[in-house]
């Protein structure tokens, strides 16, 4: 069975993979991508990457409503645990766990995790999920590192990766990321959202479907693929 992903804006995402539906990184309310309202959603888990507010903007209030399992690193899952919320799945950098959906590994991501209240959010991380003999690779928030080819030993089938600059890698170093991961499909994402990481991403695509064999995707807000 194919996984649906859809790209519900910057860099909040749902699949859907064999009837369950995992939300990453739920930025709704003041997303200014979206036109999707987070009580529109109603995920059967919330993956989290980090801790800053465009990722857990909307997590405590539809960890509550839902009852999703929430599944992010030690030291998240430790701060909605304070806020009530028990259904978690604490992992950390490097660990695989196989899920419901799939099999999920938190891999290296270099950036920050801060969370909104100024808790210590622990380190950031990206994701590596294997589910329905499909990989799919969010590199989440980070700089480029050259360990990033590891993750696409064994193919990759879906990778997303941030191209906005200033907070995260830019258009040439998502470039540098896609030569050494060497996805079927890249989805560009965490750009254009606020005016520092506002980018052109069909000329991304175009430099991309240039110089290697990925296809991409670049989708509008609300648009879907099947992987
Ligand atoms: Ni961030
Ligand atoms: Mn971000």
């Amino acid at each position: 069975m194919a996984i649906k992903y859809t790209f519900v804006g910057h860099a909040t995402y749902i699949l859907e993979i064999g009837g369950k539906t995992i939300v990453i990184d739920p930025f709704f309310t003041s997303n200014p991508m979206t036109q999707i309202s987070a009580d529109s959603v109603n995920p059967d888990f919330i993956i989290v990457s980090h801790g800053h507010f465009d990722h857990v903007e909307d997590l405590v209030a539809m960890a509550k409503r839902t009852g999703a399992k929430v599944i992010s690193n030690f030291e998240i899952v430790g701060w909605l645990q304070k806020q009530g919320i028990e259904n978690v799945h604490p992992q950390h950098l490097g660990g695989g766990f196989t899920h419901e959906f799939g099999h999920l590994k938190l891999t290296i991501a270099h950036h920050g995790s801060g969370l909104p209240d100024g808790s210590y959010g622990g380190n950031p991380a990206g994701l590596l999920i294997t589910a329905e003999g499909k990989r799919l690779y969010f590199a989440c928030d980070t700089a480029l590192f050259l360990e990033m080819e590891l993750y696409g030993r064994g193919g990759v089938d879906l990778f997303v990766v941030p191209i906005g600059d200033n907070f995260t890698m830019g258009p040439d170093d998502a470039l540098e990321a896609v030569k050494m991961v060497k996805p079927k499909v890249a989805v560009p994402c965490h750009y254009n959202t606020w005016p520092p990481i506002v980018q052109d991403a069909d000329a991304w695509a175009k430099r991309v479907e240039a110089e290697t064999d990925t296809k991409v995707h670049a989708l509008a807000p609300g648009a879907s693929i099947d992987v």
